[in-house]
């Protein structure tokens, strides 16, 4: 692995299978909403295992502005720990600058919520992929709770925010499956009077529902439904965090196509809102197995193992599941690019809104691997090639999206030749120590 210039990164294949054992850096939804939570809390949460990536960054960045005290220092393990004093009762401060949120569309649409019940008004901006993304679907049901937003209809950052101190409590079925969604909604209830409830159409990871009962919140959550009694003040509370499952799908993946691979990744979430790739990879004939150690609150952690397995096959993933592999679709379809027959991953559209149009990335990158790649209606088709050799040369777009950039890394180090991903460094969003991670692993 070098670096060709800033950008620009040569992936050159492993020498040596993975073996062994690692752990990868903190789950950043986890990290994000016990940033957040703690800064809206009376009193001093102490929190350990928090990510230390960008995207992490922004939220921290957020809550100072507001007005939190956040005290969280870098661990020899990369994790940040720490403590945060929250705003509490008095409410978060009216910022003097607006909060830019960088990459971060977790960052931007929590915060939404959180902000609905006090009276500042708060610009929230981004970065040029962050200021594509829809937001209409949080401050639809915000504005309906009685929030202001200038300009009022906007679909796109910037857009200033103005909170009500008489919010409405609201029953909200919402169109997509979205946890960023369904936790703005719920934050906000925490200001309003009265009993705010969330209906989505398949189940979103439940991180949210999870976490506020460590802050004293007593939430009500079931399959494809949640709901907060408001108006309640979080109490401050001890977090651990636990190893990101988005992050170990690289790891297992890699294994899945670097003969002679077996590894584990350890310390990790094992939420089953999150690790749907496993089930994912086991229809795919793979050999993965899971290993429960304890809970971390109400978040389960253990292991996971990934053999490499020779003549994985396509499979079919339901539109239902698609909420639990939500952001492994990128590395999901590079297996199934080696595997025999065709992958169908259904009702996709959802990674259109990602950090890039992540279907048209896909795609686009498989294409030029040589794989077949289409979508049909709302379903994403991969007609695999065990096998598959790819031609000395090519140049892979990240789209400055860091699941892309990894998932375009994992053809150059488990396939026979070098590749380039370009913009590489947005891997900083999520997992800035991912090539450390395999060079450890190789024997
Ligand atoms: C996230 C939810 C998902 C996911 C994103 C993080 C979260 O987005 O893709 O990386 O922490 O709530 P959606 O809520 O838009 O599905």
């Amino acid at each position: 692995m070098s670096a060709q210039d800033t950008n620009s990164v040569v992936i050159n294949p492993l020498e040596h299978p993975l073996v062994g054992a690692t752990k990868v850096p903190g789950d950043k939804s986890i990290s994000h909403r016990a940033v957040l939570f703690s800064a809206m809390a009376e009193g001093t949460s102490r929190l350990s295992g928090v990510l230390e990536s960008e995207d992490v960054r922004s939220t921290i960045k957020a809550v100072q502005l507001l007005g939190a005290e956040v005290n969280l220092e870098v661990q020899v393990d990369g994790s940040l720990s720490g403590g945060i004093t929250g705003w509490g009762s008095k409410g978060p401060k009216q910022p003097d600058v607006p909060i830019d949120c960088g990459n971060s569309g977790t960052t931007a649409r929590l915060l939404m919520g959180a902000l609905a019940p006090w009276p500042i008004e708060v610009q929230i901006t981004g970065d040029d992929s962050l200021r594509k993304r829809p937001m209409r679907r949080i401050t639809a049901p915000l504005m309906k709770m009685g929030v202001h937003f200038d300009p009022a209809g906007a679909e796109t950052l910037p857009i200033t925010e103005t909170g009500d101190t008489d919010l409405k409590a609201i029953k909200y079925d919402a169109p997509m499956s979205s946890a960023q969604l369904k936790t703005a909604v719920l934050l906000a209830g925490l200001g309003a009077n009265g009993v705010t409830t969330l209906n989505e159409p398949s189940p979103s990871r439940n991180h949210t529902e999870l976490m506020l009962p460590e802050f004293g919140v007593s939430t009500t959550a079931a399959e494809r439904t949640a709901s907060v009694t408001g108006p309640f003040t979080l109490k401050a509370s001890e977090i651990s965090v636990p190893g990101d499952p988005s992050s170990a799908a690289f790891l297992i993946c890699a294994a899945m196509i670097k003969e002679g691979s077996a590894i584990q990744v350890e310390n990790v979430s094992l939420n089953t809102a999150r690790i749907g790739f496993t089930r994912t990879l086991e229809r795919m004939g793979a050999d993965v197995s899971i290993t429960h150690i304890g809970s971390s609150g109400k978040e389960p952690y253990g292991i996971i193992s990934g053999c490499y397995t020779e003549q994985l096959r396509g499979c079919e993933i339901p539109a239902d599941k698609i909420p639990s592999i939500v952001d492994e679709v990128p590395v999901l379809s590079l297996v199934a690019a080696t595997a025999s027959g065709i992958t169908v991953f259904r009702g996709v559209t959802e990674l259109r809104m990602k950090e890039t149009d992540r279907i048209d990335a896909i795609i686009e990158g498989l294409g030029i691997l040589g794989v077949e790649a289409w979508m049909n209606g709302d379903d994403l088709f991969v007609e695999g090639q065990p096998g598959l050799q790819i031609p000395e040369g090519l140049v892979l777009d990240s789209c400055k999206d860091h699941r892309m950039a990894m998932t375009w890394a994992l053809a150059g180090l488990c396939l026979n030749t070098s590749v380039t991903v370009s913009n590489f460094d947005s891997v900083k969003v999520s997992y800035p120590e991912f090539l450390s991670t395999f060079e450890r692993l190789m024997r």
